[in-house]
């Protein structure tokens, strides 16, 4: 395993991938960690870049026993600039700010042959990808120049005796030709890690895992939802424990067409799970009535599910009781990913909230329940590929992602049963379409949201005056920002979709389609 340490870098989960791509496990956690509270021993470490200055009042510092530690550390950005201050060396604001390509020479130092390690196999000036404000003036002393460009004297340094690596540039962002390379070099030919992180031995290692958490008489209980996260998570939890997992449902009254009976199908029949469906439409739809505000409408979902998952829970326990079964529900399954993990371990705390999400952490203050989360370490992605070797269907493994309060965010204004009818039957048409046109796999998330307007149309000689259905479908990596799903092509599949629309669901008379990116604009309207 290498560790690597988290300084706020927008570019840290990149190293994290890089590294995993690699076959190397590797886990990301904040610059905070105390060395003596690791739960494992690395067998490397790399500093991440940060939007500090080493010399701000509030910087992040390492843990000194890093550099104790005894195996071979990178600093990558500010991660250069933290080791360097911390052996003696300077750290200034550069005259030239660098954003962007540059281009390093390597320092040969045959004197020192592990010096040359990390470059080993490169050219010896090769283009790389520069995102700083401050940079080394100073080398600490017991440290050698290993690389510089034009404006940077101390682009890469490395220590006369120690395995100690700094590089001014990201390796890990591909704009760096031969990062990985780079990479490659410090993880399996410095530190020595093996090559050996599949999905398929995650599988197995995981399944090991839980049952050596979860004991022979124990219970795990967890929420599904359809979506590819909760299933992975609950096929992965299904396969160690088997009927000891029982997979609830709740039916919020707000889910897309179908889904409740598709979802139940898809886990019970076909994989064999444990899986009731709470029927909470009426309850759900009863609490949002007359609310119209987004975050008002977040919170009472978020709030009921826990309720009804709560009741759920106990019915299970009672069945349990009642079966003679000695066991008792002790933990609760997560499908928890690890940028969620990552975000919330942060330490600069959480960031500004624009949106509360719907999550079912609140659960565990009353439930007395451990929580258990087996996709934590993994990206969306690796989740992706799992549900593969699980042999998820690909139709589920490749599904966009739904929000947790469901419909009710695509109904602006008041949420009632007709209204989400009206949402869910255009979304049924549109995902149809989607699907049809073979747009699915390059869109990353698509919807209908129905709009809380009236507009004057005409139909057949009569004029109309109904309500609008706005379409949105982005494309984007992380959901963080998002670009519009766009072509002469998709537009002409938008015609045609549009038409369908305003034909087949009843109160519709006109479309449009969103073309506002995020930023300024969220992927969901509320
Ligand atoms: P926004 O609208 O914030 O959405 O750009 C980013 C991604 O998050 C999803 N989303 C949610 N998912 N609970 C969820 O589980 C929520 O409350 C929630 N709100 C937004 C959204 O669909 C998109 O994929």
């Amino acid at each position: 395993t290498v560790l690597i340490l988290d300084f706020g870098s927008q570019y840290s989960h990149l190293i994290t991938r890089r590294i995993r791509e690699l076959g190397v496990y590797c886990e990301l956690l904040p610059c905070t960690q105390k060395m003596a509270d690791l739960h494992f021993k690395p067998k490397g470490i790399i500093l991440s870049g940060s939007p500090y200055s080493v010399y701000d009042q509030d910087a992040p510092r390492v843990d000194p026993a890093v550099f104790d530690a005894g195996v071979p550390i990178l600093g990558i950005c500010y991660g250069l600039q933290e080791m360097t201050t911390f052996f003696g060396g300077k750290v200034d604001a550069c005259d030239h700010r660098e954003y962007g390509h540059a281009s390093v020479s390597m320092i040969k130092h045959p004197e020192h042959p592990h010096m040359d390690r990390l470059f080993n196999g490169l050219a010896s000036e090769v283009e790389v990808w520069m995102s700083h404000g401050d940079q080394v003036s100073a080398a600490a002393p017991g440290f050698q120049v290993i690389a510089h460009t034009r404006t940077a004297p101390f682009a890469a340094v490395c220590h006369e005796e120690k395995p100690f690596y700094g590089i001014q540039f990201h390796p890990e962002v591909t704009h760096t030709v031969d990062g990985q390379h780079l990479l490659r070099n410090f993880v399996i030919e410095i530190c020595q890690c093996e090559s050996s992180w599949t999905m398929e031995s995650f599988v197995d290692k995981e399944i090991e895992r839980i049952r050596s958490i979860v004991g022979p008489e124990d219970h795990v209980i967890g929420a599904v939802s359809g979506g590819v996260d909760s299933t992975v998570a609950a096929r992965l939890m299904h396969e160690a424990i088997g009927n000891r997992f029982h997979a609830v449902l709740v039916d919020n009254g707000v889910m897309r067409l179908n889904e409740c009976a598709n979802v139940k199908k898809m886990l019970g029949d076909k994989m064999g799970i444990n899986i009731k469906v709470a029927d909470a439409a009426d309850l759900f739809l009863g609490r949002l009535k007359g609310v119209t505000d987004p975050e008002q409408k977040r919170k009472i979902i978020g709030n009921t599910f826990i309720h009804v998952f709560e009741d759920e829970a106990a019915l299970i326990e009672k069945e349990l009781k009642e079966t003679n079964a000695t066991g008792a529900i002790k933990y609760l399954l997560q499908g928890t990913l690890y940028p969620d993990v990552i975000e919330s371990i942060s330490f600069k705390g959480p960031s500004a909230t624009i949106k509360t999400h719907h999550n079912v952490g609140g659960l565990l203050e009353d439930m007395k329940l451990k929580l258990i989360e087996p996709l934590r370490e993994l990206f969306k992605d690796e989740v992706r590929a799992l549900g593969k070797i699980l042999g998820l269907d690909d139709e589920l493994v490749w599904r966009h992602p739904f929000p947790g309060p469901g419909i009710a965010i695509r109904v602006l204004g008041e949420v009632t049963r007709e209204q989400v009818e009206i949402a869910r039957l255009a979304d049924n048409i549109y995902i149809e379409e989607i699907k049809k046109n073979g747009y699915y796999r390059q869109i990353s998330q698509a919807y209908a949201a129905l709009l809380p307007v009236k507009a004057v149309g005409v139909m057949g000689d009569k004029r109309t005056y109904e309500q609008v259905i706005a379409l949105r479908a982005v494309e984007t990596k992380d959901f963080m920002t998002a670009d519009i799903f766009a072509s002469a092509e998709w537009f002409l599949c938008l015609k045609r979709i549009s038409s369908r629309i305003i034909n087949e669901v009843k109160g519709v008379n006109r479309v449009v389609y969103d073309i506002s990116s995020k930023p300024p604009a969220t992927i969901e309207w509320e």
